[in-house]
């Protein structure tokens, strides 16, 4: 399998048995069909917040297909393994036997399965001879994480340092002067997640209790990408949060009771 960034300066025909790199000679420069895709995916709402050095390396991933007339390019309720863009041809999407409408060239299409982790959410079916270019599951994972992992930062925080703090004053401890303790986390938790879901301000401090505290740090942009355009996952955290947060609030009136 060849790459579109391999295949720079050379050109060839496409074959219908795989992913051949090749661009069609005549009528496409390879600098076009790079803009296409760059393009189809910014146009995308599930893959809009893509980042330069990101794209940059998912369209130089890309291989082409062809795919002839009434060839199915995904079907209903399989696995996705690949993310694609229509280069050239017509496409239809359709949904329990239903017809959802066409898809033309300059779209990107196949990102949920591959951006959500569930089965495809329709079947896309090539309406004449259509010039596809695939990234599989795989390469675009990779590329994410690989950008992700360098954004993570590694901090090592002294005993006693705040790491967020709230910009509102605590209204839940009422008669007492001190923020009271909730719960406390260890290796494995995560903490953060409210208010890049539901608020944008701080709804608790998390303070360091061991002398060196190691954090892995996901900033909202990444983790917008990941989760936060997917409203069913969304609406699903939005509930777990105001569960775990009735809880911590039952768990701090049960401790203020026990309090002389
Ligand atoms: P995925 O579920 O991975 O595979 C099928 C693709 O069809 C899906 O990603 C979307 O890219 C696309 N799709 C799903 N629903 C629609 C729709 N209503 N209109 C247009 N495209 C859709």
């Amino acid at each position: 399998h060849r790459r579109l960034k391999a295949k720079e300066g050379v050109s060839a025909e496409p074959t219908s048995e795989n992913f051949c790199g090749g661009l069609r000679a005549a009528n496409f420069s390879i600098a076009n069909t790079k803009k296409l895709i760059n393009d189809a995916i910014m146009n995308n709402d599930f893959l809009n917040k893509v980042e330069p050095q990101h794209m940059r390396e998912m369209v130089d991933c890309m291989y082409e297909k062809v795919y002839t007339e009434g060839q199915l390019v995904i079907q209903e309720g399989e696995p996705g393994n690949y993310l694609y863009v229509l280069a050239d041809g017509l496409l239809e999407v359709i949904q329990n036997g239903k017809l959802l409408g066409e898809m033309r060239p300059g779209t990107a299409f196949g990102e949920l399965a591959i951006l959500y982790n569930c089965k495809r959410t329709a079947t896309v079916k090539a309406v004449s001879q259509s010039h596809i270019w695939a990234l599989d599951r795989q390469t675009f994972q990779t590329i994410m994480m690989r950008t992700t992992k360098a954004r993570h930062e590694e901090t090592i925080l002294k005993k006693g340092s705040i790491l967020f703090e709230r910009v509102v004053v605590t209204q839940s401890t009422e008669g007492l002067a001190e923020p009271q303790e909730i719960k406390t986390l260890g290796v494995g938790d995560y903490f953060g997640e409210k208010a890049l879901i539901s608020e944008d301000v701080r709804s608790a401090n998390i303070v360091c209790s061991e002398n060196d505290t190691h954090c892995l740090v996901v900033d909202r942009d990444n983790f917008n990408q990941m989760v936060g355009t997917y409203e069913e996952l969304q609406s699903y955290l939005k509930e777990y949060i105001d569960s775990a947060e009735a809880q911590d609030l039952r768990r701090l009136k049960e401790k203020i009771a026990l309090l002389p």
